[in-house]
């Protein structure tokens, strides 16, 4: 069967990565989270002290280290799902606290980080097979993919969403300060000058604010299967 690249994008916390990790087992294609490598260049920062007091980033210096960060995922044997290394340490829990999440999106405004992303996920791709989730894949990373799917639900669904995802991890979790930063972020996101997260005109859009997620892995793994078949 010939292999594609699945694109999905979408807003935060709106359940791309549990339906294109899913597809991705089911159908043997390798996953690729790409926010989880913007949020561990966010953790980088935060640990090597390149966040001003005012929360601004020391351009210069991140720069200087951007060659230094190399970030990577391999399969985790007990739970089937690729985890995040960061100069290989696994970081997997430590780039999901509420505190990466409040710096992530600056993070991933920076031009230069994004081309350094951009093109390391290009790389990830060329062999295709590949189901790729994130922001600007279907419009930046891979603007020829087979298949786009633009996901989205209110921001209040999503922030219960993240909000139980939290508890269940027994992490400290708040409602109102989940939602206002699923709120900010979704406004950043959207309005930043690079690559700013909008529809791709040839995605399929997704609103799952009332669909189970194995309605939904079904309504993906059909895309795929109708799109390959063509
Ligand atoms: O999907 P997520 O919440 O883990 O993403 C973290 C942040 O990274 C989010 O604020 C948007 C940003 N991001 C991005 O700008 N481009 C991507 N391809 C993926 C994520």
């Amino acid at each position: 069967m010939k292999k594609i690249i699945i694109a999905i994008d979408g807003h935060s916390s709106c359940g791309k990565s549990t339906m294109a990790k899913d597809l991705a087992r089911e159908i043997g294609y390798i996953y690729v989270d790409t926010g989880a490598m913007y949020r561990s260049v966010t953790l980088y920062a935060m640990r090597n002290g390149l966040f001003n007091e005012d929360g601004s980033i020391k351009l210069d210096e991140l720069e200087a280290s951007i060659k230094d960060i190399n970030i990577g995922f391999q399969l985790n044997q007990e739970t089937s799902k690729p985890d995040t290394y960061l100069n290989d340490e696994n970081v997997e829990q430590a780039i999901r606290t509420m505190e990466v999440s409040a710096h992530v999106s600056p993070i991933a405004a920076v031009p230069f980080v994004r081309t350094a992303l951009v093109a390391q996920q290009q790389k990830m791709g060329e062999a295709k097979g590949i189901v790729m989730d994130g922001r600007d894949i279907g419009t930046v990373v891979f603007p020829n993919a087979e298949l786009k799917v633009f996901v989205t639900a209110s921001a209040e669904v999503r922030a219960r969403r993240r909000y139980d995802e939290l508890c269940a991890k027994g992490m400290e979790a708040n409602f109102a300060d989940i939602l206002k930063n699923v709120e900010e972020r979704d406004y950043i996101d959207s309005h930043r000058e690079t690559s700013p997260l909008r529809q791709a005109d040839d995605a399929i859009v997704l609103d799952n604010s009332n669909v189970t997620i194995a309605e939904q892995k079904e309504w993906l793994l059909n895309q795929y299967l109708r799109v390959v078949a063509e």
